[in-house]
């Protein structure tokens, strides 16, 4: 068989008509109409009817072809015809030609599927096949399978299309795209790191990269002044739909610019990304302050599809009788709402009063919900009768209530909680009523965040990380109240309600970062282990420079709307982390273990004459608890006392156990899922001495203490 002959089947058009043609692809589904066999014939471009017409088609062919099942490879040799009118398929690109087949060579067999992956009706008029409620760690573990439904394929043909786009536009402005490294320390950008042991340093270990932040602008420092890549990137945190431990961040750099220049160039990015899927998106984009996007959607990646904006009410409420708004505004609270138009036939009292007021605003994290009717000229609720008129006709026109709204309020005396618990009632009503248009992209940009946040022992913590710039650099690094006013120059690209890319202009003066790392409590030596490379750098005249990444897995999602990021990630890990395919993560073998010095990590310390508290970094580890440093000594006093019990107990059970029988057998066993050693039953199980001492017996099964390792 020549493939070179072959042709896809999405390249045939009526033009084709009479044409002798080779095709070769997988069998999407089979049709037997007693002697006139049908099929879908699906490849990489499209589908195709192809017919076995014993009266066309020779016999032996026609034999084979009625042994063709779903998915098998085949090649097919046939004429190009049209379909007879009446019988075309609207459902397929080229429903109204199909391929007279005299030649059909099986290339290779299917198994019976896990799951369906044909994704098109055969029949004219049927409603396109539905994809199957198929789970999605079944369609992980046969991720091959379910690449080849066309959804599939058609996800990740979009998602190479705009990653050309992002090379070709970004290479016409000047950007250089430049890998950074894979194996490196670890960076700052606030989730765990992947560690990787180094086998020629013993006990030390690489740290998968969080965000090539440290190396673009090290480049920046090398005079690369525009530099681009688009780099995987690893953080080890709980997972979301819009989170991957591995991920690909389309991560951008530049030198002597400042925030107007990243506007343009990202915005511009942006709609050729988005038009490279046949959507047009409008700019500039709006720019939001943190404040205000917190102030006015309870949230600073807030969707902008719809209304549903907040309004501040607590000056109405400064004289009120209504004793549980007065009690918050004694305590220096808020009072906040917004009004939802024309909802009050699907928002009854009931659904208001017991399941958001009740049930839903409490899970939210505050204490309730005020809501009010406007119906017949008034306003109605279990509360207005607390409400002085005057009050009531501030709330009318502050909300600008009409007759049919819905009035919810949230008071609370912190600030943050009622714009948060107002933020997510704001979008589980808008979903609810069917608010959010399912068409339409609302990008922003929000701008101006706080440049620390506090922490609970008292001090300060990034937002973002440490090299962005702070707005004004005349602080007093060890004042956390003044630290807590500083505002970013840092900026999120946000789209409906959901966080696209971040960035920032950075610090390029030293002695500026020096004060950030003093604000963040970091000592001239943690600073100097951590980051001493990269600030040395700057000691040779760093240019101003700023940048921002944005995450392409979640931007191609959002373009092409589907549920999760998974679906534009050929081989994503599950919602644990895992890859149900391969099976990663996996145990290795303790050779593996050994030649990496990680057996016995605590031993070798201690022989390496290591201070006991490695051991005690390590169980931190392992365990995943942290402790803080005055807690060492407890922890190790604590150890060593754990350590002297277990092994006094240990002396007495070698006692008691000198002159009695031992109540736990151990037998060697051999394992019986490594291939070539053959399953072998220890002569112990059949005279039952195995587990002779085993202390309880639950049905046919005895009860044996867990091990751990
Ligand atoms: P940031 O941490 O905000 O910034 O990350 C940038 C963007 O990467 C995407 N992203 C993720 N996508 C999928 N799975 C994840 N686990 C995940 N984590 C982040 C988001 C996010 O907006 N170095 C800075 C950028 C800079 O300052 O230039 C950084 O990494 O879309």
């Amino acid at each position: 068989m020549l493939f070179s002959e072959r042709v896809f089947c999405g390249d045939l058009t009526p033009n084709d008509i009479g044409r002798q043609v080779l095709l070769a692809g997988w069998v999407d589904a089979c049709r037997d109409h007693g002697g006139l066999m049908f099929i879908h014939l699906r490849d990489v471009s499209s589908i195709i009817q192809v017919v076995f017409n014993p009266e066309i088609t020779p016999p032996a062919v026609c034999e084979r072809a009625a042994s063709l099942r779903s998915e098998y490879c085949v090649a097919i040799r046939g004429e190009v015809k049209n379909r007879a009118t009446g019988t075309e398929n609207p459902g397929i690109e080229t429903g109204t030609i199909e391929v007279m087949a005299t030649e059909l060579t099986v290339l290779a067999e299917s198994d019976v599927l896990p799951f369906a992956v044909s994704e098109k009706a055969m029949v004219t008029d049927t409603a396109p096949i539905d994809r199957e409620q198929v789970s999605e760690d079944l369609r992980l573990q046969y991720r091959y399978l379910d690449i080849r439904r066309a959804s599939m394929r058609r996800n990740l043909t979009l998602r190479h299309r705009i990653f050309q786009t992002v090379r070709s536009f970004l290479d016409s402005r000047g950007f250089v795209e430049v890998e950074t490294p894979m194996l490196t320390m670890s960076t700052p950008e606030g989730a765990r790191d992947y560690l990787v042991p180094s086998r020629i340093h013993p006990q030390s270990f690489y740290a998968l990269p969080q965000s090539p932040q440290l190396f673009k602008q090290l480049l920046m420092i090398g005079g690369m002044e525009r530099y681009f890549q688009l780099a995987r990137c690893f953080r080890d945190e709980d997972l979301r739909p819009n989170r991957q431990p591995e991920f690909t961040q389309l991560d951008i750099e530049a030198s002597f610019i400042d925030e107007e220049f990243l506007y343009e160039l990202v915005e511009e990015l942006t709609l050729r990304m988005f038009a490279a899927a046949g959507i047009s998106l409008a700019r500039p984009f709006p720019r939001l302050t943190y404040a205000e996007a917190i102030e006015t959607t309870g949230s600073d990646r807030p969707d902008l599809r719809f209304g549903l904006r907040f309004v501040d009410v607590t000056d109405l409420f400064r004289e009120t009788q209504y004793s549980i708004f007065r009690q918050i505004l004694e305590r220096g609270g808020c009072i906040k709402g917004f009004n939802v138009k024309g909802a009050s036939s699907s928002l009854s009292k009931n659904v208001l009063q017991n399941e958001y007021a009740k049930e839903i605003v409490p899970s939210f994290g505050a204490k309730g919900m005020t809501w009010i009717r406007a119906d017949n000229g008034g306003l109605e609720s279990n509360i207005v009768q607390f409400f002085s008129e005057r009050e009531l006709q501030g709330l009318r026109e502050r909300f600008g209530a009409e007759d049919g709204d819905v009035l919810i309020m949230i008071a609370d005396p912190s600030y943050a909680v009622v714009t948060s618990a107002l933020g997510r009632l704001r979008l589980h009503m808008a979903e609810r009523l069917g608010r959010i248009p399912e068409e339409g992209f609302c990008p922003a940009w929000i701008t101006d965040f706080p440049l620390f946040e506090s922490t609970e022992e008292g001090g300060v913590t990034s937002s973002h990380h440490p090299f962005t710039a702070p707005d004004r650099t005349d602080f007093d690094p060890t004042d956390v109240e003044e630290l807590l006013t500083l505002r970013s120059r840092a900026y999120d690209l946000v789209m409906n309600g959901e966080e696209l890319g971040g960035g920032s202009i950075r610090i390029s003066d030293r002695e500026v970062q020096r004060k950030i790392f003093r604000a963040l409590g970091l000592s001239e030596e943690d600073v100097r282990e951590r980051f001493g490379f990269f600030l040395r750098a700057f000691d040779f005249g760093p240019p101003p420079h700023g940048g921002l990444a944005l995450g392409m897995d979640r931007t191609v999602s959002m373009i092409l709307r589907t549920p999760s990021i998974r679906e534009v990630i050929a081989f994503p890990k599950n919602r644990s982390a895992g890859c149900p395919l391969t099976g990663a993560p996996s145990p290795v073998k303790r050779e593996q273990l050994a030649e990496l010095g990680l057996l016995n990590l605590n031993a070798q310390a201690a022989t390496r004459g290591v201070s006991e508290e490695d051991g005690l970094d390590h169980l931190s580890w392992v365990s995943r608890i942290g402790f803080k440093a005055e807690e060492r000594p407890v922890l190790v006093q604590g150890l060593d006392e754990a350590e002297r019990l277990a092994l006094a107990a240990l002396e007495k059970a070698a006692d008691i156990a000198a002159d009695r029988e031992p109540l736990y057998t151990v037998v060697r066993a051999t394992g019986r899922t490594r291939p070539g050693t053959e399953p072998s039953r220890s002569e112990l199980s059949g005279s039952g001495d195995l587990f002779k001492n085993a202390p309880s017996l639950k049905g046919d099964y005895f009860k044996v203490a867990g091990i751990l390792e």
